[in-house]
């Protein structure tokens, strides 16, 4: 997979050459690249933003420096035509199966956002060259999209196939079926009074699957209800429904 970010902060995105990212680069597996926005911009002051029409607090990224990289990012990889993602506080959700969905593509292309946004009109132009796709992480509003690539990134290289060494882990985890993953416990079976749930030592490998699906559930009816409520119909079993 290839994935270009732009961003007027590069440094931001140091992370992006550590741990599971760094290796799945090494190993040639996603081969990513992050550019300075301000490398396209054309006065002396490496101008990226203005005061908004309609009046308003803060400052709106200028739509020229965004026409120029996304022009030469495009050119890069061409013909093939690649996913912009946009993060912004205003997008669809970003879940998990929107991490399948990019780990499913060829390049992905990032543009961070600061202040209050980029002008309306990248993202309608853009369209004439990427799939444009806006994403949210969540309901609250970050200062700009670079610690959102950051998630994003990590979410999807991890599915990538050979990024992770037991794939195994990836349908066990949190999400794989729409439910959050029960708690997990390693040696001492007993710490400071507190003892690891007898099932788990019990070497019956059913009864462990049954306890981790109860928990399972369990844990996302009380803090997800809205997760359970998503299911599809014939998800949950007679035994789930006792839960
Ligand atoms: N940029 C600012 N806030 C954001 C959010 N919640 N999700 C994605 N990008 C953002």
């Amino acid at each position: 997979m290839r994935i270009d970010v732009l961003t007027i902060f590069p440094d931001y995105l140091a992370p992006l050459g550590l741990s599971l990212i760094g290796k799945a680069r090494e190993q040639g597996l996603v081969e990513l690249a992050v550019h300075d926005l301000r490398g396209w911009t054309t006065d002396r002051h490496r101008t990226v933003d203005d005061t908004p029409y309609g009046g308003g607090p803060g400052m709106v990224m200028r739509p020229e420096p965004w026409g120029q990289a996304l022009d030469a990012v495009a050119a890069m990889g061409a013909p093939e035509r690649p996913r912009l993602v946009l993060p912004t506080p205003a997008g669809r959700p970003f879940t998990q199966a929107v991490a399948h969905e990019y780990a499913a593509l060829p390049w992905l292309v990032f543009g961070c956002g600061r202040y209050e946004g980029i002008d309306a009109r990248v993202a309608e132009e853009a369209r004439e060259r990427y799939d444009v796709d806006e994403v949210s992480l969540g309901d609250y509003v970050l200062n700009g999209g670079e610690v959102a690539v950051l998630v994003v990134v990590e979410a999807v290289a991890r599915l990538l196939p050979g990024v992770i060494g037991n794939a195994q882990s990836l349908d066990d985890e949190s999400h794989a079926a729409g439910l959050l993953e029960a708690p997990a416990y390693t040696k001492p079976a007993l710490w400071r009074g507190h003892r690891v749930p007898d099932v788990l030592l019990s070497g019956d490998h059913a009864r462990i699957a049954r306890w981790k699906r109860d928990e399972a559930l369990r844990r996302t009816r009380s803090v997800r209800p809205d997760l359970v409520a998503a299911l599809p119909p014939g998800d949950l079993d007679r035994r789930d429904r006792e839960v």
